[in-house]
Formats: structure tokens, sequence, C-alpha cells
């Protein structure tokens, strides 16, 4: 096979030498616009684990490296006048002059021809000799921007800008280095990549780049500018930058997100950079280019494929890699991006903030990587938890929080979810064994289910109510039960289902208007759920006066019941939610409009609940951060504001869930999807959340306490399946704090014996 390689980067050259190594009778030339050592940048970083796989691929070229790498373990975060150190994160480093060495020296050992100081055309008849024509030409690929439609190019350009600067200061930590200026903060991310050189690249947000002056300076004063900030961290060495044939402040670079929905068009190929670009915060853009060409090259040469089944296995193969680093360094680039929220933290928590940003790492990575400083993080968190030192460390999940008077032994939540199993609104025996036994099952916290407010607030007949006293008695059946067996505390959700009533119960089908005896059903305007739901009645002020009335006579109920906690439900498209997304909310008066009208009415309903619950008992408001519609609906931003508006009014706590808003909504799912809104909302308004959505391991909820990314956690289906989850919760971390009710105390001790032998059994496997 003839191959011609657009660019000689580490995409270009490791393919050439993938390809000779596997079939020396390809011919293989690689044309590369600058002489050989002529190269942007300083050093790049891998982990153990690529290291691996150049060993495997070609044990010559990958020996050298590994050989020639640059071994740390420690990442040293700078912040507030303190340094926080923790260790055994394994990165190594190599110049990338010296990594493109290797691999020119390589390549030419193995007969490809390497030809320097060609520009390559980016015209495919051009290069009408060859088999394959291999697009290594880096970001900003000219053959890939020529047959642009082609591949589905997506770029987007970041916000931040950054400088990639060289300097002799060798760190012996990966170093994080953030400092004040009069225009805002600068950071420094510096890592030693041979014995006497260091990447340093300096990042700032545009607008204090605009405030220092930088956008106006040229490079020999931003370099020195940049000298006199991290002074302290350079012992007296310079700033070097390769950058020198940019001009002014174009040195200044702005990172660039590229995808492709396609990698390949015709017999022209794209790898590494040319096909997608990684942040460099994650330290992973050699790693893709060289593990796409390893990729490639194996599929290329695998007997009896076809070149197009080939080309098909070396996306999918590789797609989901490259997604999921992406979706790393996106958090990781967005942490970056919005550091403003995290510069409040103490600087222990800020590191761990940091640490975990792209959400690759968790706590028990961290665990496993520097046991005592996480033991450290976890004495800290208990400490402020407790309001005194602390002796013992305890995984965060099990912190204690108080919300007005009232005391939370943990922070697990069981979430609301409707068990659609009342007859006319009243919970029976089935709602005392399900929360009775949720409240002996270790969370701090149980919610209700939505409980409705009127006969035609409820979304289902089998929902359950508090209108009557009847339901006030039911209710306080299961109060005092909650109560007696248990530390649990319960919260009563309380809701009117608006657009969204008058439909079978869930496993009949969600959103189903009922087959007989619908009710007639109201909304902020005349939008119905779906085609197939019936058209609301735009609500009067008349209407609106007595709903508010039925939320507070709930409340009074509420109260008499014995509940520790009520919260409002003002998400999920029901009656409150359908006034505050745009979506649903059409109307001209001062109910509808800005963010402020239409949130006038649930406010107004918000506030008389307030009035009515006792003033040591919290109240908390669930709401949609995200119509999951763009600017269309409501997004994070605004909910922030929607936060924000009800903190005023006395809200203890914010339970941020998302979308469920309109029917048409294209919602981003994953682990823990929705704990971004949480965080944004937490640390912008700085105002407590919960986090729910996919929630579902004991190091998912100490990851996010422990960042800061919300004060409780609530898992919803995993506490349908496992009322009992907090407890294994502490069995697996052998957490003997926990009140267990007596009578299972030996099941208790069973499963933690059990769980810490299959712990060990792991580690030594
Ligand atoms: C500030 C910064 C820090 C980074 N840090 C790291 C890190 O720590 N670890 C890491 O793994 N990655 C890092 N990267 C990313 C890394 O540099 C790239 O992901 C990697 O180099 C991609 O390799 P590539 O071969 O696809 O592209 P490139 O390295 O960009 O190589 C493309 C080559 O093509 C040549 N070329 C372009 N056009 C033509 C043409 N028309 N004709 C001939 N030749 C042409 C170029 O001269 C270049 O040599 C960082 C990037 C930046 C910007
Ligand atoms: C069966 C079921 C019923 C639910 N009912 C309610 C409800 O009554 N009120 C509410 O606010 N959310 C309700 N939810 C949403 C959950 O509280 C939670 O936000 C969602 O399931 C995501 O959490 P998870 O991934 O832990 O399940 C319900 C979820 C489920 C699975």
């Amino acid at each position: 096979m003839r191959v011609a390689c657009l660019g000689g980067g580490p995409a270009g050259l490791y393919f050439a030498i993938s390809m000779k190594l596997r079939d020396p009778a390809h011919e293989v030339a690689v044309f590369e616009r600058n002489r050989p050592d002529d190269t942007f940048g300083w050093g790049v970083v891998f982990s153990d684990q690529t290291v691996e796989n150049l060993m495997a691929n070609d044990p010559v070229s990958g020996k050298i490296v590994q050989d020639e790498f640059a071994h740390w373990d420690d990442i040293d975060v700078h912040i507030h006048g303190q340094t926080i150190r923790s260790s055994g994160h394994g990165f190594i480093g190599i110049g990338r002059k010296r990594l493109l060495t290797i691999l020119q020296e390589r390549a030419r050992e193995l007969g490809v021809e390497l030809h320097f100081e060609h520009e390559a055309s980016p015209d495919l008849d051009d290069w009408r000799d060859y088999d394959l024509v291999i697009a290594a030409d880096g970001a900003n690929s000219r053959i890939r921007t020529r047959y642009e439609e082609h591949f589905g190019v997506d770029i987007q350009t970041r916000r931040n800008k950054f400088f990639w600067f060289g300097t002799h200061q060798v760190f012996d930590a990966f170093t994080f280095a953030f400092e004040k200026t009069k225009a805002g903060w600068v950071w420094a991310h510096a890592y030693r990549f041979d014995d006497d050189f260091s990447t340093f690249i300096v990042e700032m947000e545009p607008e204090t780049w605009e405030g220092l002056g930088l956008d106006r300076m040229d490079q020999p004063e931003a370099i020195v500018f940049c000298e006199e900030l991290f002074a302290k961290y350079l012992g007296g060495h310079s700033l070097m930058s390769n950058a020198a044939h940019l001009k002014g402040p174009d040195a200044w670079l702005n990172f660039r997100r590229i995808i492709c929905d396609n990698w390949s068009y015709r017999n022209l190929i794209l790898l590494g950079d040319a096909a997608h670009t990684a942040h460099f915060s994650i330290g992973s853009g050699t790693k893709l280019a060289l593990e796409d060409a390893i990729k490639l090259a194996e599929v290329l040469n695998r007997p009896g494929l076809l070149r197009e089944q080939a080309l098909e296995e070396y996306q999918a193969e590789r797609n989901l890699e490259v997604l999921k680093l992406q979706n790393s360094a996106r958090n990781s680039t967005e942490w970056f991006e919005t550091l403003g929220r995290y510069l409040h933290f103490e600087p222990i928590q800020f590191a761990y903030s940091l640490l975990t940003r792209s959400q690759r790492v968790s706590h028990e990575n961290l665990r496993l990587r520097d046991k005592a400083w996480l033991e450290g993080v976890e004495r800290w968190f208990q400490s402020r938890a407790v309001g005194a030192p602390v002796d013992d460390p305890a995984p965060p999940m099990f912190a204690p929080y108080r919300l007005r008077e009232m005391e939370l032994t943990n922070r697990v939540v069981v979430s609301p979810m409707a068990m659609y199993s009342a007859q006319d609104g009243t919970p029976n025996d089935f709602h005392l064994v399900h929360y009775g036994t949720r409240a002996q099952g270790g969370a701090g916290l149980v919610y209700t289910e939505m409980t409705c407010i009127s006969p035609t607030g409820r979304i289902t007949p089998g929902c359950p109510g508090m209108y009557t006293p009847q339901h006030r008695d039911a209710w306080k059946r299961i109060v005092d039960f909650v109560h007696a067996h248990g530390d649990a505390k319960f919260c009563l959700q309380l809701g009117h289902s608006g657009p969204k009533g008058s439909t079978k119960v869930g496993w009949e089908g969600y959103d189903v208007p009922l087959a007989s005896g619908n009710w007639p059903v109201m909304a902020a305007s005349d939008i119905p759920w779906s085609s197939g739901n019936q058209s609301p009645i735009p609500m009067t002020r008349a209407d609106m006066t007595i709903v508010r009335n039925q939320f507070v006579a709930a409340v009074e109920m509420a109260r008499e019941a014995g509940f520790d906690m009520i919260e409002l439900h003002a998400a999920h498209g029901y009656l409150l939610s359908s006034f505050i997304t745009p979506l649903t909310n059409k109307r001209t008066d001062e109910y509808g409009g800005s963010l402020e009208n239409r949130l006038r009415f649930p406010l107004e309903v918000f506030r008389a609940m307030r009035a009515a619950w006792p003033n040591e008992k919290p109240m908390s408001v669930r709401i949609s951060a995200n119509d999951w519609m763009g600017d269309l609906g409501i997004t994070p931003d605004d909910a922030v504001e929607i936060a924000r508006a009800f903190w005023e009014e006395g809200v203890d706590l914010v339970d941020v869930s998302a979308g469920q808003t309109w029917a048409d909504c294209k919602p981003v799912y994953g682990r823990m999807f929705q704990t971004p809104f949480a965080d944004q909302i937490r640390n912008e308004a700085r105002v407590s959340t919960m986090a729910v959505g996919n929630i579902y391991e004991t190091d998912h909820v100490n990851s996010i306490l422990a960042a800061g990314r919300a004060d409780l956690v609530a898992l919803a289906r995993p506490h349908l399946i496992d009322p009992m989850w907090t407890l294994r919760a502490a069995a697996g971390h052998d957490y003997r704090g926990i009140r267990v009710p007596p009578p299972y105390l030996g099941g208790q001790a069973q499963l933690t014996r059990n769980l810490q032998r299959e712990q060990e059994a792991a580690l030594t496997a």
C-alpha cells in the first residue's frame, strides 16, 4: 500500500511507524512543512497506561521513550498563600521535540520516507498516486478544512486565553499556581519534562487578559509581566516563548475543541488533532494522536478486512475512547472557565475540587493515590460539619447537616418518588411499609412522593393528597412510625400537577390521559403537555388565590401531622413549573414575560407556605434547572436566578432537578448528569443545594460532597430497589457511626465483614 501522511507530528510519524511495523512492504511517506527540529510547544504528559500501549505496539521506540520520561507523583496546588500537596498521581513527561526526534529516527530506521520543509497540498488530486492519504496535519488541518462538508466538523473556540511557555525552573511536582491580580485571577499549569526544562502554561479569563492590558502588549512585555507575577515559583528563571512567529497578543491562544462526525472521506483519513482535540488541562492530545495511529494501522492490516470496513472499525473503536476523553476534557475546561465559583473554598477543598474536576478521578481514586491526604480531607469535612476538630476520618456522606433546627445525621436523601398507590388521596399500609422501611435504611432524610393539594391537583388517581383531615391522619401514622423507629427526618413534597394531571398511574403509561373520568386541568397558559394531553385552562387570578390557599392548608395539615420539613415542587412541568418555563408560559399579564414575572406566582405560593410553616422547620424547593432546550427554555444560568429568588424568600435548600418540562426536550444523560447544575447554583448563588439524577455509588456521593458541588445528595431509583442503601454504604466503608435498627444489627455486622473480605480479595487479586 502507498500511504502519504500529511504532517509529521506525533500522529503522522507514529502511524507511519505502525504501518511499517505491520508490513514492511508498505510504502509510507511523511510530508512535514517544518524542519526536523523546529517545533512548537515544550513538554507533553502521558499516563503510565499510554506508555504501556506504546511498548506493546513498538517496544523499540517505546523503550527509548520510557527511559527518557521524567516521572513524578505529586501535585501541588498553590492558592491563597497555601500549598496543598497530594501524591500518587503517576505522571510522565517528555519534551515534544525529543519525542519527535525519537519517532523520526525510528521511522527512518523502518524505511519511512521523511520529507521536511514540504508544504502538503490540501487537494486530494495532488495525491492521486497514493492509496491512502492521512490528514495528520494538526488542529488547523488544511485538508480537513478543504473537504469540511464531508467530515461534519464542529469547532468550538473556548473562552480562556493561554500561553504555552517553557522554563528552566524544574518543578518537582505537577504545579498549579493561582495568583490574584487587579483584573482577576491568573494561573499556571507547570510540569517538568526533562532534567532542566518545564512546561509552564499561563491561563486566564479573557476579561482578565484585557483588564491587564495583555491584549495590547507585545510578547516580551507579556513575558516580563508573567515572570513578575509568578516570580516566587520560577526561582529566578525566565519564561521562554517559542511562538516568536506570532505577533504581539496573537501568541495568546484560545483552545479549539474539534469534533468530526466522520473521520474519512474517499481515501482521506483524519488522525490525531485533525480529527479531534482534547483540552491541554487533561494532557491527553498526544495520547489520542498516538493511540489513533496504533488503531488505524491495526485495522488497515487486519487480514480479510476491506478498506471501508477497516475505516468503519477505526472510527467505531476510537470514537468511544475519544468521546470519554473529550467529556472529561470538557469538564476540566469548564472548571477553569468558571474558576470564580470555587475561589471562596478553603484551600484543601479547592485542591480537591481541582483534582476531581474532570470527573475521571473520584473520592476512592484519591484514596488509592494518597490515603493520608484523602483522610485529611475527610477530617476537614467532618470538622466543618460538626464545628469542632475531629480525630477520625469518615466519608463525607456521613457528615451531619443542619437546616434551621433540623439536624440530619448524614447527607444521603431518599428522593421523592410517586408510588401511585393511594386511594382517594389517602396513603395506606403500602405507604407505611414503603416509607417506614426507607426511613430505617440509614438515609438522613426521606422525602415523600409528590403529595397533592387538591383532588384535581393530583397527577393520577393513585397520587396521595393532603387536602382532607383523613389524609392528615393517615400521614401522621406514617410520620409517627418514621420518628419512632430511626433517626431519619421526613419531608413532605407538596405539589399540583397542573397540565400533567389527569393521567394514568406510572406503570400503565406515563403522562397518558385516563381512559375515562378525566378532570379538567389548568396551567399558566393553554399549552398541552403533548398532543395526546388535554389543553389546560389558563389560570385566572381567582384560581391562583384558591391554589395558593390550598398549598397553605396543606402546610397546616403537614404541621399537624408532624413532618420535619416541606418541599414545594416547582419542577418537572407541573403547575408552578408551567409558570417558570417560558416554553409553557405565554401569558401577557404580570405573571408572564420576564423571569421575574414568571416567578411571581410560584414565589407568592412559597411565601404564603413559609409564613404558615414553623420558623424552626426548614423548607426546600425543587426546580428544573435546565429545560434542555437551549436558550428557548430555562438554562442553568436562569436557574441561578430562580434559586436566588427563592432563597430571598427563605428557602433553606434548593433541590436541583432538571427537565421534564417539555416533551421534546433533549436531555444529555450520564452519570451524575444534573450535578453540574447543583454545583453552579450552590457556588454562584451561594445557596445550599441538593444534587440528584443518576447518582448511584457511594463514591459519587462522597465526591460530590467533598468537592462542594452540593450539600446533600438524593438518590431515587437506587432506593426503590434497595431501601437499605445507606446502611449498605456504611458497611462498605466499615463506618460504625450510623444507627442500625437494633433487630437488624446482626445483618449489618455480617455485611460489613463480607464486604471487607471482598475488598481485601480485590486488592490481592
Ligand atoms: C498548550 C498545549 C499544551 C499541550 N499539552 C499536552 C500534553 O501535556 N500532553 C499531550 O498529550 N498533548 C498536549 N497537547 C496537545 C498536543 O500537542 C496535540 O494533541 C498533539 O500534538 C497532536 O498531534 P498531531 O500529530 O495530531 O498534531 P500536531 O502535533 O499539531 O502535528 C501536526 C503537524 O503537521 C504539520 N503540518 C500542518 N499543516 C501542514 C501542511 N499543510 N503540510 C505539512 N505539514 C503540515 C505541523 O507542522 C505539525 O508538525 C498540548 C497542546 C497545547 C496547545
Ligand atoms: C418511580 C419514580 C417516581 C418519581 N416521582 C417523583 C415525585 O413524585 N416527585 C419528584 O419531584 N420527583 C419524582 N421522581 C424523580 C426522582 O425524585 C429523581 O429526581 C429522579 O428519578 C432522578 O434520580 P435517580 O437517578 O436517582 O433515580 C420520580 C422518579 C421515579 C423513578
